[in-house]
């Protein structure tokens, strides 16, 4: 299968590029595939011809987008209408990858797909803006994820264990419950959900529930650093962005679907931080 990867510097995009070995993947620079430019799109798209357009490029700086909020929409929602148009151009599958921000984060139970929508952030309004304009293609599938992470990119996971090295005293908000989720994991979904020819909106986090503070925990815990680590709230800490206080997915949808291959949270944590001390070992035989 040919796939067309846009964003392809991402953390996610690298995790697709090392568990869809076996397809051909393109992935341009953003110079030549730019989000914010419809032409540089449309070329990118009808001079490939993919079979699937995977879209992991997004404007993620969550805070920034308060402040750059036309930048915002064009990145992640207007230009997902243009890769739409492409897609139905060229007989192209579009995936989209969107985010548990579209939702308010007032429920007491895991939201489903069919719930409503409510972002509070800007990047929540611009990532469902994305999800609408995704629906203008044929052949569309959206998934949400929520708390990327994994031992690249720019993430919660790594920014705890760099803090830890430094010996920095840790505060982090204990008032906010999602689901942390491993780039690979939703990688490996991804790949499963494209070949099983899944199709509309799905959540794609991996399982359970935790708080930002519980996940730090057991990023120390399960990496046996003592850290100098407690819990705030997030009027403590307070952020340009609102953040939805509670935003887990509930994964019924995807069990229904087809084959549900995302782990339990901390079980997908332990997959990297056992890459990480695999790494580790090798370097200092080296
Ligand atoms: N990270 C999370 O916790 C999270 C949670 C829920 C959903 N998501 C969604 O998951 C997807 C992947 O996120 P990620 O964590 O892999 O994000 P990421 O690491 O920030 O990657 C996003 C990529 O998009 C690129 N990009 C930005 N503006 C662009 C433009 N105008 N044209 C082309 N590419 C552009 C970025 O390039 P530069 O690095 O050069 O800017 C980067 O390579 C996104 O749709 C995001 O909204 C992420």
């Amino acid at each position: 299968m040919r796939v067309l990867i846009a964003g392809a510097s991402g953390q996610l995009a690298r995790a697709i590029r090392e568990t869809w070995q076996g397809h051909e993947l393109l992935c341009p620079e953003e110079s030549h595939f730019n989000l914010n430019d419809r032409e540089s799109v449309r070329a990118a798209i009808l001079g490939a011809r993919p079979e699937v357009l995977l879209n992991a490029a997004a404007f993620t700086q969550v805070d920034r987008c308060e402040t750059e909020s036309d930048l915002a929409m064009r990145i992640n929602g207007e230009a997902v209408a243009w890769m739409a148009e492409a897609a139905n151009e060229a007989g192209t599958l579009l995936v989209q990858i969107s985010t548990d921000y579209v939702f308010d984060g007032t429920a007491h139970r895991p939201y489903r797909e069919s719930d409503p929508t409510n972002p509070q952030s800007l990047y929540g309004r611009s990532k469902l803006l994305g999800e609408q304009n995704a629906t203008l293609a044929r052949e569309h599938l959206i998934v949400r994820t929520a708390w990327l992470y994994d031992s690249w990119g720019k993430n919660f996971y790594l920014t705890m264990l760099n803090a830890a090295a430094q010996g920095r005293k840790l505060r982090v908000v204990d008032d906010q419950r999602g689901t942390p989720t491993t780039c690979r994991a939703l990688a490996r979904q991804l790949r499963v959900a494209t070949q099983e020819g899944w199709r509309g909106l799905v959540h794609g986090t991996c399982g359970g529930e935790t708080t930002w503070y519980g996940f730090a925990a057991e990023i120390f815990r399960q990496s046996g650093i003592q850290a100098d680590l407690a819990p705030c709230t997030t009027a403590e800490y307070p952020t340009p962005a609102r953040r939805p206080t509670y935003s887990v997915l509930d994964g019924t949808r995807r069990q229904q679907l087809g084959t549900d291959c995302m782990p339990d949270w901390r079980e997908a944590l332990g997959e990297v931080i056992q890459d990480r001390i695999i790494q580790s070992q090798r370097r200092n035989h080296v």
